[in-house]
């Protein structure tokens, strides 16, 4: 396993007893998902997807990846929310913020806004460029990704004609149900699934966030490998806790002493969307019933210049669980200069990642000093295998949290609120009641 759990700086903050007064409802938590008797049990597929996925499927991926890459220079990915978020959280983890300015393809994201602008900017980008889309959308009828599906498909039906555009046109949807299977079936757009039992949030290693991290070059398999290697540690009912339980525990813990937001930061600005996409699975898994922890992402130093002051002195509702990569791809060693005109000679001789590294024990502790408790998830490397851990980590932490809030951490009814209200006042079909007492509240 990649990842370690170190707790050490939560000394002062949590006892051991604690730990042991929630260790049994912990443990039944988990149980409770591995015997499908927890509330929402039918969204379950997740956890057992790294070992039970579709292998025809996945080859299926691969393939098209591969066409993708041979026959476009730019794929727009056409999704919002869990239809969108880990296929960008790994393409930038993996290939940094930079990825579009070094890869062959480029990959731009769409549909996760209503903006004229960023359509506009990405219709430009693809003037005299060989184009595919793969839209992605497990209901088929959320208004963002719908919307923006309708204008592209235009642009690639006016480019391509209709023959050519179904052959760049890749759909991700629900199996069987919905608005977008249909016109995939109707159009031969190639389709890939996203399981009834998979919700949105828990489908990156789905079809989902598969054909994107596989079109951007990235393995797939070792993505999954790596998930499944977290799958069958954290099945095995260990004395103490496993790492994944243990973080849950932690979590629970520090909530019921008032911690009511997580920040979860790291020093790698390539984590950026992994951030969003842990922001969204804790968010709308959580948040429910008056209750559950707000989860925020930072990314360091950046943040030190903006939100560490509040960290520091400010309300003090925080913990903070930093991701720390042991090893990185590369790295850059500080060399002494005759003059030192910058003093910074008693760093050379140091590479900027132990400086970095320095840079977040000296954070930690004064964290901790401030009241804030603090832990650390170490990754050994930052690549393909560890983050389909992280992922995996992640998920099944939410989950067992989830449970342990007494909420169900598998659906999202509060997200309808703001559809509700859009449609009425779009005047959508079946919703003209509600848009006149909406307008009338406006005015
Ligand atoms: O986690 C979820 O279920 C949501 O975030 C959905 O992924 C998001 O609302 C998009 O839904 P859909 O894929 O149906 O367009």
């Amino acid at each position: 396993m990649s990842i370690v759990l170190n707790r050490n700086l939560l000394a002062g903050f949590i006892e051991d007893e604690e730990y042991l007064e929630i260790e049994s409802a912990v443990r039944q938590a988990d149980r409770g998902l591995r015997e499908a008797t927890v509330e929402g049990s039918e969204y379950l597929g997740w956890l057992r997807l790294p070992e039970m996925y579709d292998r025809q499927e996945f080859e299926r991926i691969q393939q098209a990846a591969d066409r993708i890459r041979t026959t476009s220079d730019l794929l727009i990915v056409i999704g919002i929310g869990g239809s969108y978020l880990g296929a960008r959280a790994v393409i930038e983890l993996l290939g940094s913020r930079y990825y579009n300015e070094y890869a062959s393809l480029k990959i731009y994201f769409l549909g996760n806004s209503i903006s004229p602008i960023e359509m506009t900017k990405v219709m430009g980008l693809c003037e005299g460029k060989r184009v595919s889309l793969n839209v992605v959308s497990k209901s088929g009828t959320t208004l963002e990704p719908a919307l923006a599906f309708r204008l592209l498909r235009k642009m690639m039906i006016e480019r391509y004609g209709r023959e050519e555009a179904a052959e760049r046109i890749y759909v991700t949807a629900d199996t069987s149900r919905g608005a977008l299977k249909a016109m995939a079936t109707q159009e031969h757009y190639e389709c890939f699934g996203i399981p009834d039992d998979v919700g949105g949030r828990y489908s990156v290693l789905t079809a989902v966030g598969l054909l994107p991290i596989a079109a951007a070059g990235f393995d797939i398999l070792k993505l999954m490998d790596g998930a499944k290697a977290a799958m069958l540690s954290y099945d095995q009912e260990t004395e103490p806790l496993n790492d994944c339980l243990t973080y849950a525990a932690t979590r629970y813990i520090l909530y019921k002493k008032g911690k009511l937001v997580e920040l979860c930061s790291c020093f790698e600005p390539s984590f950026t969307m992994f951030g969003e996409w842990f922001k969204q699975l804790f968010a709308e898994s959580e948040g429910k019933n008056g209750k559950g922890i707000f989860p925020s992402s930072l990314i360091y130093s950046t943040d030190l210049h903006s939100l560490g002051q509040y960290i520091q002195e400010g309300e003090r509702l925080f913990f903070e669980t930093l991701i720390q990569f042991k090893r990185l791809p590369v790295d850059i060693t500080i060399e002494p200069e005759a003059d030192d005109f910058d003093q910074l000679n008693y760093v050379s001789g140091h590479s900027m990642s132990y400086i970095d590294s320095k840079a977040a024990e000296g954070v930690l502790l004064a964290h901790v000093d401030g009241g804030v408790p603090c832990m650390i998830i170490e990754l050994s490397n930052i690549g393909e295998s560890a983050v389909g851990e992280l992922i995996y980590f992640f998920e099944r932490a939410c989950a067992v949290s989830g449970i342990l809030l007494g909420i169900n951490p598998f659906n999202q009814p509060g997200v309808e609120n703001y559809k509700l209200n859009m449609f009425s006042l779009l005047y959508k079909p079946g919703y003209e009641q509600r848009s006149e007492e909406l307008r009338k509240r406006m005015n």
